[in-house]
């Protein structure tokens, strides 16, 4: 049972419960119309700490089409944490006039500290380097669509993993499936956090970590993810790092056929323009995907059937 729960981590959810809320998606997708008052009389307060186009747009479109209502900011400056309010009085505050709060702040922990808080359900929409659940909900939902299928597939992760948020969740949650193996292509500044390698080790997960794209022809999946200037201290590293692999028509010669080529956006120069028109990039449908799944999500939370 989802109703009622937060999601901060990517482990908040089951597999079982991806796959109810991936079946719930589809049904969005192909009866649209029978959903479109399902949530009369909610509200959704989406609090973005941070910039934000995907996250926040899709989750107040997706309780648009729910036929429920949105508040919110989306800078915190019109707010009054510009007052120096807390986080904590913020939410609470919030939960008077809402059903669920979609919370998004640079701050690793912040979710949490809200969701203990509150007795409405709190979605973490991405916390600093941390994690982005609704994302790796996104992302799963997207392979799954494409591949028909999570298990037994090899997942090349490209760009910055260190920083990466949606990385760290996708990895977190692919680990629960059968037979998937790594390939990790970074440069070695910006190679994965400890604790995500502990995780892979625990599981006996099969990964390799690389400098180059030599390995393109063996993956099923290639997630590219931009370099996060926002979480670099210095100016000078991230100039250095920011274009070190750049996906191009060159590049995907030697790619398998059935690749699909993921983002989860915005990229910077990390895929060439020129890519958008391979059928094989499919990062504007992640997107799409992206709202369904968390129509689906918005829907369970609130245990509206
Ligand atoms: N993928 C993602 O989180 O995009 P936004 O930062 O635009 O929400």
């Amino acid at each position: 049972m989802l109703k009622g729960r937060s999601i901060i981590c990517p482990d908040d959810l089951s597999i079982e419960e991806i796959d109810d809320l991936f079946l719930l998606a589809n049904d969005i997708i192909i009866n649209k119309e029978s959903y479109k008052e399902s949530c009369n009389g909610y509200i959704l307060a989406t609090l973005f700490f941070e910039s934000s186009t995907r996250t926040r747009l899709s989750f107040e479109a997706a309780m648009h089409k729910l036929g429920g209502d949105v508040v919110g900011f989306s800078d915190f400056n019109s707010s009054s944490v510009a007052k120096g309010e807390s986080i904590t009085d913020t939410v609470r505050t919030v939960e008077c006039y809402s059903d669920l709060i979609v919370l998004r702040h640079p701050k690793e922990g912040a979710p949490i500290l809200a969701s203990n808080v509150l007795d409405i359900p709190l979605i973490n929409a991405g916390d600093g380097a941390h994690y982005h659940p609704t994302q790796t909900l996104t992302d799963l939902y997207t392979i799954y669509n494409y591949k028909k299928k999570i298990d037994n597939l090899v997942i090349g992760i490209c760009g910055d993993l260190k920083f990466g948020r949606t990385v760290h969740s996708l990895i977190k949650v692919l680990c629960k499936y059968k037979n998937i193996s790594f390939v990790f292509i970074s440069p070695d500044k910006l190679r994965l956090p400890d604790y995500i390698i502990k995780v892979l080790d625990k599981e006996g997960i099969k990964y390799i970590e690389t400098d180059n794209l030599d390995n393109m022809k063996d993956l099923d999946v290639l997630y590219m993810t931009r370099v996060q200037k926002e979480r670099f201290f210095n100016e000078e590293d991230y100039i250095k790092l920011k274009d070190k692999f750049i996906i191009n028509n060159e590049v995907l010669k030697s790619a398998k056929e059935d690749l699909i080529i993921m983002h989860p956006l915005p990229r910077n120069n990390e895929i060439s323009s020129e890519v958008d028109l391979d059928k094989r990039a499919v990062y504007f449908k992640q997107a799409k995907y992206g709202l369904y799944i968390r129509m689906a999500l918005i829907l369970k939370l609130l245990g509206i059937k």
